[in-house]
C-alpha cells in the first residue's frame, strides 16, 4: 500500500521568520498525525530554521535542488551533504522551473538524481509535457524521454525515488489537469515503469500530481487509483489552504 505524499514546494518565497509564522499556524491547524505524509520544501535559508520548529513532528523536510558534486568551487550551489545536514530526507530533482528557467537537460537531471541518491536523499523526480507538446499528441512521448533518460542506471534504488507529474501548463497558472486527464497520464508512467522494472516494484512506486493544486480540487486529484499526492506551489504557502489540501489527502 502506498502512503501518500503531500508535499508543498515554496519555490523562492518565505524567509526564515515567514516560516516560523507558517509551522506555528499549519502545525496548530492539522493537529496530531496525519495519514498522508507531510513534506515541505522550503528554500535552502529557511531549512535550518523549519529543521528546528519541525523537530519532533511527522512533517518532513526536502531540497528544492542539488549540486551534483559534494562540495568544491560552485559559487551558489549546495550540495546533496548540505541538505542533509540541514535536516532534509528529500529533494526535488528536474523541477520544470529549474529544467525550463535554469536549463536543467535530462543529463544534469540524471547526474543530480544519482547525486541524490549517493547521499541517501530521497529523490522526487519532476517530469512534465509542455502545452505544445500535449496539443500535438506527444505527451507520452515527452514523458518517455525524460523518465528514460532520468532514471538511466537506476535499479533497485529505484524503490527510493518518487516521481512528480507536473504538466508545465499547470504549473502556477490555475490550470490543471482534470482528474481523469491526470488519472490517464500517470498510468502511463506506470506502465512505464512496470516494463522498466517489473510489476512488484511499479505498484510501490509513489506518482504524484502537481500543478495548480488547491484545496477544493486536491480530493478528486488524490482520489484517482494512480495518484499518490500531490506537489503544491501556490497553494502550500498558507497555511489554511495547504492543512486543507493535506485534509483532502486523507489527513
Ligand atoms: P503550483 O506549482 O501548485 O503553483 O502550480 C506546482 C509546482 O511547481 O510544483
Amino acid at each position: 500500500m502506498r502512503r501518500r505524499l503531500i508535499a508543498g514546494n515554496w519555490k523562492m518565497h518565505m524567509t526564515p521568520q515567514e516560516t516560523e509564522a507558517f509551522v506555528g499556524q499549519f502545525l496548530d491547524r492539522l493537529g496530531g498525525a496525519t495519514d498522508a505524509e507531510v513534506l515541505l520544501f522550503p528554500p535552502y535559508t529557511s531549512l535550518d530554521r523549519a529543521a528546528r520548529l519541525l523537530a519532533g513532528t511527522d512533517v518532513a523536510l526536502g531540497g528544492q535542488d542539488l549540486h551534483t558534486e559534494p562540495r568544491g568551487a560552485f559559487t551558489g550551489a549546495i550540495s546533496g551533504g548540505m541538505l542533509r545536514a540541514s535536516g532534509c530526507r528529500y529533494v526535488l530533482v528536474g523541477h520544470s522551473e529549474r529544467r525550463h528557467v535554469f536549463g536543467d537537460d535530462d543529463a544534469a537531471v540524471h547526474d543530480k538524481l544519482q547525486a541524490a541518491l549517493a547521499t541517501e536523499l530521497l529523490p522526487i523526480l519532476c517530469v512534465g509535457e509542455r502545452l505544445a507538446e500535449r496539443r500535438a499528441g506527444e505527451t507520452e512521448r515527452v514523458l518517455t524521454g525524460q523518465l528514460d533518460r532520468g532514471l538511466r542506471d537506476v535499479d533497485e534504488e529505484v524503490e527510493r525515488i518518487t516521481i512528480a507529474y507536473e504538466p508545465v501548463w499547470a504549473i502556477g497558472t490555475g490550470e490543471t489537469a482534470t482528474p481523469d486527464q491526470a488519472q490517464e497520464t500517470i498510468a502511463s508512467i506506470r506502465r512505464w515503469l512496470v516494463e522498466r522494472f517489473d510489476a512488484a516494484t511499479a505498484e510501490g512506486i509513489r506518482v504524484l500530481y502537481g500543478g495548480s493544486v488547491k484545496p477544493d480540487n486536491a480530493a478528486a486529484l488524490v482520489g484517482q487509483p494512480d495518484i499518490d499526492g500531490a506537489l503544491v506551489g501556490g497553494a502550500s504557502l498558507d497555511p489554511e489552504s495547504f492543512a486543507r489540501i493535506v485534509e483532502a489527502a486523507g489527513g
